[in-house]
């Protein structure tokens, strides 16, 4: 199984414990949690809940295998900086269904990679793994998020009243999804076009 990917000026590659200090620095901020429902953590609070993810995608893709959880960190291709990280969480129950999720570091915001990210997952997701269904959801403020999807053909599916407490208030969840079915035909060769192997 492939590790690393490039695609625009991004090298995306399945996450490892050296990755954690900037993940933890990006979910230390204030701002880049304003619209999550978990956060700001303390560095230890993302070292715990990584690294056992860490490790099992490591170790399956030691041994050849197809990981259960793909959480991928981006990276400037020139310079190696860190920019954020995306992931596709498996659905219980549903094999090909995965839940997307990405953060993008604050000094690299507006650049296009939140779009760049989603994409790259709809690519994993459907022309590598063989998924069928994409699920996404975003706090109802969370323009940008939303608006990532939407560009990603997320379409919106509902929107759960109150679902998630934090920051002292309740917060409206906003549901949307992708089939693989709702892709135009011929439109996964050119997203496989567009990520290359490394
Ligand atoms: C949400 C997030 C991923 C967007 O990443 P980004 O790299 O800044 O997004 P892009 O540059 O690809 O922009 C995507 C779209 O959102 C719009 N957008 C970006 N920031 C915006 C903002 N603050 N308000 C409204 N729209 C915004 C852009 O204009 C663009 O739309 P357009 O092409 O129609 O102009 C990034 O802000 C982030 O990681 N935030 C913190 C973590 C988070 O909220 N993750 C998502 C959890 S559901």
């Amino acid at each position: 199984m492939q590790h690393t990917w490039t695609g625009g000026d991004l090298i995306f590659s399945y996450c490892t414990d050296g990755d954690l200090p900037e993940i933890s620095r990006m979910l230390s901020k204030e701002s880049v949690c304003r619209w999550l429902f978990f956060g700001p953590n303390a560095v230890e609070v993302t070292r715990s809940y990584f690294l056992p993810l860490i490790e099992g995608m490591q170790a399956a893709l030691l041994e050849g295998r197809t990981p259960d959880h793909h959480v991928f960190t981006l990276r400037l291709h020139r310079t190696g900086e860190f920019v954020g990280q995306c992931a596709l969480f498996p659905v219980d129950f549903s094999p090909g269904s995965y839940l997307v999720g990405y953060q993008i570091d604050d000094t690299h915001w507006g650049k296009g990679y939140g779009t760049l990210a989603c994409r790259f997952l709809v690519y994993v997701a459907f022309a590598v793994l063989d998924g069928y269904r994409l699920n996404g959801d975003a706090v109802a403020g969370n323009t940008a998020s939303l608006r990532v999807m939407e560009k990603c053909g997320f379409v919106r599916e509902g929107l759960q009243r109150g679902y998630w407490h934090a920051r002292g208030g309740c917060h409206d969840r906003v549901l949307l999804g992708l089939l693989r079915d709702d892709l135009p035909a011929g439109c996964i060769e050119p997203l496989a076009g567009a990520f290359s192997a490394r």
